[in-house]
């Protein structure tokens, strides 16, 4: 079957309707204009250039919000690796939320926005010991602990009392993408439930007199979708907590709710988290006869991808024999997503609309896998210097960019009520030459 008999609308003159839940809330078409947070789009890029990422604040506050109401019992996270900005921090933390980060260089940004360090949680597989060391003399309130060796080395650096929760590998398949599956048996990361590593590691930190054992924590992937595996979690991670013999205040659920990317997709179902944790939570520890944690949960994604929108100037179109090229003054190096995990996104053209015709979506990368959207559908005279606008791009686009090819990362653009204003400038060749020595 071809595309356009999957599409009606190839070939036919359409009018412009813009996806429902992908774009930043308020988002809307003005005349062939794309209005976000109350700018147009063509402004935003005539006045930031482009690639440029832009970002509604509203819609990262209302997200965020909605966190804190659905589950008013939990302390809720903001997964800083997401969206790594002092600005986005600072919104953070005035709405309520914590903040997770997951090394010196994320605290370096949580410092630069003044982040109470009595609601920041450091992560990782990995925490060098410079790591370590910055979490601790910022006072980071909670280190999630996550092999033997960084107990014994957090034993050793650490004074009296620092608060200490272990990263437990639960065994639950969140039927997610490989690359991002984290709660299953046989990875990097967390201790082993079903081994008794995690047991283990409870232990070991009970043992150093300068840790304080206040949680578990884990991660069974990102972009989950089905709310059942958050359940089984909580029945695997209470058995643990009843199993261990030690007071356990919090239990940290991780983050992971997915977000919509492509047409038709639809948001977590945070309601009917709240409920059902809530419900297997009390169950769990009522027949375990165990005092019910804390819950924290650490999203991330789910607060900022659909907040933001990548704007790309296209820069040359090739039609080959079997696809149409359309080439962007973008690509992996802002959005490796496509490359890392297959990831799909819609696009749109600003400023036209008419008769629509299959392309691909490619990036100026010296990659052939440099492809951002595959069998998309665009004015069939999309041509250079027409504008594009990728929604869903607010969560792992800055965080992931890379300088591929000399190529600066693009501005992050917070729009606000009308107004728009840098919150990250874009990358220049000073920038990148100051490197090299
Ligand atoms: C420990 C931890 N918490 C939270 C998150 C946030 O996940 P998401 O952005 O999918 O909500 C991640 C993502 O990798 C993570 O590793």
């Amino acid at each position: 079957m071809t595309l356009a008999e999957l599409l009606p609308s190839i070939g036919c003159s359409t009018e412009p309707v813009l996806e429902e839940g992908l774009w930043p809330d308020g988002t809307r078409l003005d005349g062939s204009d794309l209005v976000i947070g109350g700018v147009p789009a063509s402004r935003l890029a005539a006045q930031f250039g482009t690639p440029c990422q832009v970002l509604d604040e509203t819609t990262v506050r209302t997200r965020a919000r909605e966190f804190l109401k659905a589950l008013p019992e939990a302390e809720v996270v903001f997964a800083g690796k997401s969206l790594p900005c002092p600005e986005v921090y600072r919104w953070m933390a005035a709405e309520g939320l914590s903040l997770d980060v997951s090394s010196a260089g994320e605290l370096a940004l949580a410092r630069a926005a003044d982040f109470p360090a009595a609601r920041i949680v450091m992560h990782g597989n990995v925490k060098t010991g410079e790591d370590l060391k910055a979490a601790l003399a910022y006072g980071v309130s909670r280190i999630v602990v996550d092999s033997f060796d960084e107990i014994a080395q957090l034993g050793a650096l650490a004074r009296h009392g620092q608060q200490v929760v272990v990263r437990v590998t639960p065994g639950v398949d969140a039927h997610t993408h490989a690359a991002i599956a984290t709660g299953v048996e046989d990875q990097k990361f967390g201790f082993s439930l079903a081994s008794g590593a995690a047991l283990e590691a409870v232990l070991r930190v009970v043992e150093q007199p300068s840790l304080r054992l206040v949680g578990l924590h884990c991660h069974i992937g990102s972009q989950v979708r089905h709310v059942a595996a958050y359940e089984e979690t909580v029945r695997r991670m209470v058995g643990l907590i009843a199993g261990c013999g030690v007071r356990i205040e919090q239990l940290d659920l991780g983050g992971g709710f997915c977000a919509p990317y492509l047409p038709g997709e639809s948001s977590f179902d945070l309601a009917g988290f709240a409920h059902r944790v809530r419900v297997a939570l009390n169950y769990e520890c009522a027949v375990h006869r165990v005092p019910v944690p804390r819950v924290l949960v650490e999203p991330g994604r789910s607060v900022v991808a659909n907040a933001g929108v990548t704007l790309y100037r296209v820069c040359a179109v090739k039609r080959g024999t079997t696809r149409t090229f359309v080439a962007v003054d973008g690509g992996m190096s802002d959005n490796p997503r496509p490359a890392l995990y297959g990831a799909k996104y819609a696009v749109r053209l600003v400023g036209r609309g008419g008769r629509m015709a299959p392309v691909t979506v490619v990036g100026r990368h010296c990659e052939a896998g440099d492809v951002l959207a595959s069998d998309v559908v665009l004015p069939a005279d999309v041509h250079a210097g027409d504008l594009l606008a990728v929604p869903a791009t607010g969560a792992y686009h800055h965080a992931l960019a890379s300088n591929y090819n000399q190529v600066g990362r693009p501005p992050v653009v917070a729009v606000h009520d009308g107004t728009a204003r840098l919150v990250v400038r874009r990358e220049t060749e000073e920038d990148l030459l100051r490197r090299y020595v």
